[in-house]
């Protein structure tokens, strides 16, 4: 029930007339899908108001002292967003998600050729993957979405808290976006950049990378999930061997456990199926950075991001 309001409040970003909005919310919080979106700010202030009785302006008051860690609290609360995601969790999922799923479900799960994820019932109704497990396993083949049946439990739990995550940042928009994440250790940062990351790469890779980016944000997401686009260096490729015909080799599009796209050095596209007697050897020059990826926790991303800051 509590979370059909952020299908709502998700929604209303969306030009659904007024008029045909439904009456969702509970309790109190009954209130027309076309008054939350504009009035979400004061809504959520309400909400905080409820615990001293007076949901007016002293509630607006209150939200307005508040530090944007307690505002983001009370707007998922006012929300009625689920668990909180798991940061770390969600990070790992990013790169499994965008070669698993974007092609279909958009970069941000906002919809591509799939329909966006962000209002689905089959993500909202999860908290950390025990509904959502399931359903990716099976999938439904019969309506284009594939089963993914052999994929480790560890990453589609990390995609769940990936999908989670979107949900969060479209619907705690705003409170989101002024939440500090400068809030690891540098020092600390720099210990396990020189034991995580200098296997494979040398100081020249982290030379003035944060001058790069407009904001920590944008730096913590570039060294997690460097961004594949533009540099044809780090393109997922294959060479697929098909059982009578010749190897077709070429940039992946789009690959599940059933069909692999790709478009080959003439720029022409080649879809084929994964029957038996096909060979699919896959390149992802990203692979041993995504394995390290896995082995990320929250501690460390913050931290190695306090560090990578400071190197301007
Ligand atoms: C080849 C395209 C394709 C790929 C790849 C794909 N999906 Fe889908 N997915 C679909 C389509 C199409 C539907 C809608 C099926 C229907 O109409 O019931 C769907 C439905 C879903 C739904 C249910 C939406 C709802 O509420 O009905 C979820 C959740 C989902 N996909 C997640 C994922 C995730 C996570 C991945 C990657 C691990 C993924 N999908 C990969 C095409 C795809
Ligand atoms: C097992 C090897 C490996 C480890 C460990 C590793 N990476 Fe990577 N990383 C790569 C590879 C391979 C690439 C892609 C090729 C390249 O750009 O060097 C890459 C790319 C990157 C990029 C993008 C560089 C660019 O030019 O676009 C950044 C930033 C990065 N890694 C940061 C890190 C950080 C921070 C750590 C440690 C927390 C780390 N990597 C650990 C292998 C690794």
């Amino acid at each position: 029930m509590e979370k059909l309001a952020v299908q709502e409040r998700v929604r209303n970003d969306r030009s659904i007339p007024c008029s045909r909005r439904r009456w969702r919310g509970p309790g109190l919080l009954r209130v027309p899908g076309c008054l939350l979106a504009g009035g979400i700010v004061a809504l959520a202030a309400a909400s905080i108001g409820q615990q001293t009785q007076n949901a007016g302006e002293d509630g607006v008051r209150q939200y307005q002292n508040m530090t944007p860690e307690q505002r983001a609290a009370a707007t998922r609360q006012f929300l009625g967003l689920g668990a909180v995601p798991d940061k770390a969790a969600a990070a790992r999922g990013a790169p499994v998600y965008q070669g698993n799923c974007a092609f279909c479900h958009g970069p941000q799960a906002r919809g591509a050729t799939g329909p966006g994820l962000i209002t689905s019932d089959e993500v909202l109704g999860d908290d950390h993957g025990e509904h959502l497990l399931p359903f990716l396993r099976k999938g439904r083949p019969d309506k284009g979405m594939p089963a993914f049946a052999t994929m480790p439990d560890e990453e589609l739990r990390d995609i769940a808290e990936f999908l989670h995550l979107q949900v969060e940042e479209v619907a705690n928009r705003g409170a989101y976006r002024v939440l500090n994440i400068l809030v690891g250790n540098a020092a600390k940062g720099q210990e396990y950049v020189v034991a995580h990351c200098m296997s494979c790469h040398t100081a020249e890779t982290f030379a003035h990378i944060a001058a790069k980016f407009r904001s920590p944000d944008q730096l913590q997401r570039a060294w997690i999930w460097p961004s594949r686009s533009g540099d044809e260096r780090l393109a997922v490729t294959a060479a697929v061997k098909t059982a009578d015909g010749p190897t077709i080799a070429g940039r992946v599009t789009q690959v599940s456990d059933f069909r692999i796209t790709l478009v080959d050095g003439a720029g022409q596209t080649h879809v084929i199926d994964r029957e038996p007697g096909v060979d699919v050897r896959m390149n992802d020059p990203l692979a041993a950075h995504q394995q390290m990826i896995l082995t990320l926790t929250n501690d460390g991303m913050h931290n190695v991001t306090a560090y990578l800051d400071t190197l301007k």
